[in-house]
């Protein structure tokens, strides 16, 4: 059986790319090393991981949509990276807080 891979890249940042197999999480292989993501909570709910994703990955559940409604209000493309799981190569770009 081969196993599927995507690649997520960092445009805006020096960081190399980053091969993963399809349906990794995102908060388990980020680290403050490979990406220039920060994670907090890890669950959800801090709004630490906000990033901006270009990609054809799936729309955020419920959840995550309350708390992207709060951080990043009418912007399609946030996303909390700790809720995303990979099935498409992504680029990530770190959310500007106003
Ligand atoms: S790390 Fe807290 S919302 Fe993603």
């Amino acid at each position: 059986m081969t196993s599927q891979h995507h690649t997520i890249k960092f445009p805006t940042t020096n960081h190399q790319p980053i091969t993963l197999e399809k349906h990794q999480k995102l908060s388990e292989h980020l680290t403050i090393e490979n990406s220039p993501v920060l994670f907090g909570c890890r669950t959800g709910i801090c709004g630490t991981c906000l990033v901006i994703i270009k990609g054809d990955i799936p729309p955020p559940s419920a959840e995550e949509k309350e708390i992207l409604e709060i951080f990043a209000p009418g912007n399609p493309q946030a996303r909390l990276a700790c809720q995303i799981q990979l099935t498409n190569d992504i680029e990530i770009t770190i959310f500007e807080r106003k």
